[in-house]
């Protein structure tokens, strides 16, 4: 990809990875991913902001000579995470003179990653700020944005944040910035839901921190950059809230149409008393779309049938990834049939200890839902209702 401009010697110079459809081997792509990173221009020194995915280093370092970048001053390292750094030692390579700048634990976890020898870094502490000549990079230690080692830097003379992965989105677009703000609404809360929620509380005091600054850009490590700022800082600020809202999230498997038969009548209950339902059939669903419906849903209800005693292994794994993300879901059910017994609803439970949730009784029947049963269900969904009402959502 061609580097572009941002301003007067500010570049993204980074790569997009159009055709990527899973991050961590886990995590579903379905927009690609870019592996921003950017060239500042001083009057006396050179930065590189964050290297690429080892898999895009080539590009990264084509991209730097076909723009006739001979020299390197730095290279900051936000972020030891490879998908940022892996292109490190490659750059290291082609600008021996470059030094690494990044606090001590980045550093430390940089060296165990990719055998980075101690005398290439200077290290930083916070506050700390790193002069380009008539430009002045100043640092923001930011731990766990998703890792603990985590900073952010700010380039003053041109107010622009380069947080790396906060406010970013799997999102591989020509454009460099955002044009369609429905659309990177949507990947930048996937990308939040997937990556920093279970982290909600640390995101909430550095957003805070950021309010000290004067930030005109916003550019981050994945997906398009920001020229208004305000409308992804505002976003993440609702999301990190404590705010919920009217909605079921509803993950299930059927597997002979009982649970199913039980799941659609649920749906019709609550969408009756006006409550948002949001289904999930986990036998076909990416499991990015449930991540990014847990941002801000106040109730969770999990449908299974009974397999070997226990749920369905499809539910198993996504009430594992639902309790490891830990949404600010304030209730919890679960609705299933079994036919002769089992212990889903105690292994449900011992899987959600970091929900904050209240139990709302389940519903759990023998075998085919018959009248009593549907009952039953009216009965949960009139609960949730009662629950909402007294939240004021
Ligand atoms: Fe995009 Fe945490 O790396």
């Amino acid at each position: 990809m061609p580097i572009m401009e941002i301003k007067p010697n500010i570049f993204a110079v980074g790569t997009i990875d159009w055709d990527r459809r899973l991050f961590d081997e886990l995590i579903p792509l379905p927009d690609g991913t870019s592996y921003n990173s950017y060239l500042i221009k001083g009057s006396e020194k050179i930065a590189l902001i964050d290297t690429v995915d080892p898999i895009k280093e080539d590009e990264l370092v084509d991209n730097l000579k076909k723009s006739n970048i001979n020299k390197i001053n730095y290279v900051i390292s936000n972020h030891a995470e490879q998908d940022h750094s892996g292109g490190l030692p490659k750059i290291l390579s082609a600008y021996p003179d470059a030094k690494v700048v990044t606090n001590p634990k980045c550093k430390d976890i940089l060296m165990d990653l990719l055998l980075i020898p101690e005398d290439k870094f200077i290290t930083i502490q916070n506050g700390e700020t790193l002069s380009l000549g008539d430009k002045t990079l100043e640092f923001i230690i930011a731990p766990w944005v998703h890792w603990p080692e985590t900073m952010l830097t700010y380039l003053r003379e041109d107010k622009i944040l380069f947080p790396c992965d906060l406010f970013g989105s799997h999102l591989a677009t020509s454009e460099l910035y955002v044009t369609d703000e429905c659309k990177i609404y949507q990947s930048a809360k996937r990308y939040y839901a997937e990556i920093m929620m279970p982290f909600r509380t640390n995101i909430k005091k550095h957003i805070e921190k950021l309010n000290n600054y004067e930030i005109e850009i916003i550019a981050p490590s994945h997906g398009p950059v920001y020229n208004k700022s305000e409308f992804i800082m505002n976003a993440y600020k609702d999301w990190t809230s404590d705010n919920v809202k009217n909605e079921v999230i509803l993950p299930f498997v059927s597997m002979h149409n009982s649970t199913r038969k039980m799941v659609d009548y649920f749906i019709s209950a609550l969408i009756k008393r006006n409550i948002t339902v949001k289904p999930f059939n986990l036998a076909k669903t990416d499991i990015g779309e449930l991540a990014m419906s847990l941002v801000d849903a106040s109730t969770i209800v999990i449908g299974s049938p009974t397999v070997l005693t226990g749920p369905h292994p499809q539910v198993l794994y996504a009430v594992y990834l639902a309790n490891a993300l830990r949404p600010k879901l304030k209730y919890a059910s679960v609705i299933g049939s079994y036919s002769w017994g089992g212990r889903m609803l105690d292994i449900i439970k011992s899987m959600i200890t970091n929900l904050k949730v209240e139990l709302i009784e389940p519903v759990m029947i023998k075998g085919y839902p018959k009248e009593d049963d549907f009952k039953l269900l009216d009965k949960l969904a009139d609960e949730i209702l009662k629950k909402h009402n007294n939240e004021g959502i």
